[in-house]
């Protein structure tokens, strides 16, 4: 399997506060991994400094092999990774555009973005609600909203920071299952997360932060 991105010595601090480091963090793509920590172990940062929106020190990275400089932000992972947010913010327009935001954002023709958002509408299954305001939407439906919208630009790499805290049982089950279709088309998913359904998702890989390390577990390692 060939590798997406591939980071030596990673290290996170907030003033004199080393939040973490990571020797090595390898990520193969079309792959989900399960990025589980206590409270404040630094899983959403970890997200976010892989999404670039939040600095740390990187050694050295290849993203698809080549050697990049983590910052600035390369612009090549700007267009291939996608972070989504735990509380995904909609803009108050509608869920058509709220899913094509980003397919607008780089070019592509009015066309091409109707299709793709209808495509990405109805595998979320999101048809019916299609006419509702968006910020009426509930939380379960509000995430598929925010996972067909980073399933449009076709990502390397998808970002999801909890994605079913505070959904109900029903709601949970529909984002889960939306979760293998998107490694099945080539992207690569970390996924931070307590929830314990998600830890043992199957073919999923576990990464685990604690005091301030990252250690892989092929398997549901307690
Ligand atoms: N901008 C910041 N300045 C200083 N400290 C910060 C900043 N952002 C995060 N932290 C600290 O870094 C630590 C890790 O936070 P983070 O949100 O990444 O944890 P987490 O694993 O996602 O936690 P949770 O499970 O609660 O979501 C926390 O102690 C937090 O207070
Ligand atoms: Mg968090």
């Amino acid at each position: 399997m060939s590798s997406l991105l591939n980071l030596h010595s990673l290290e996170k601090r907030f003033g004199d506060r080393v939040l973490f480091r990571i020797e090595t963090l390898t990520l193969d793509r079309g792959k989900a991994y399960v990025l589980t920590g206590s409270n404040g172990s630094g899983k959403s940062t970890l997200l976010k400094i892989l999404g670039g929106l939040e600095r740390a020190r990187v050694e050295q990275a290849f993203f698809l092999g080549h050697a990049v400089r983590f910052f600035p932000y390369p612009r090549e992972m700007r267009r291939s990774v996608v972070y989504v947010h735990q509380h995904p913010v909609m803009f108050d327009t509608s869920i058509e555009a709220n899913i094509g935001y980003g397919l607008a954002a780089r070019g592509f023709t009015k066309g091409e973005i109707r299709e793709r958002v209808e495509e990405a509408m109805r595998w979320a299954g999101l048809i019916g609600v299609r006419n509702l305001p968006p910020r009426t939407l509930s939380g379960g439906e509000k995430q598929r909203v925010a996972l067909a919208r980073a399933k449009v630009v076709e990502p390397k790499l998808l970002l999801l920071d909890e994605p079913t805290a505070n959904l109900d049982t029903a709601a949970r089950e529909q984002v889960m299952q939306l979760l293998p279709q998107l490694t099945s088309m080539g992207t690569s998913v970390v996924i931070a997360c307590h929830d314990r359904e998600l830890i043992r998702l199957s073919d999923a890989l576990r990464l685990d932060l604690r005091e301030g390390r990252l250690c892989a577990h092929a398997e549901d390692a307690e």
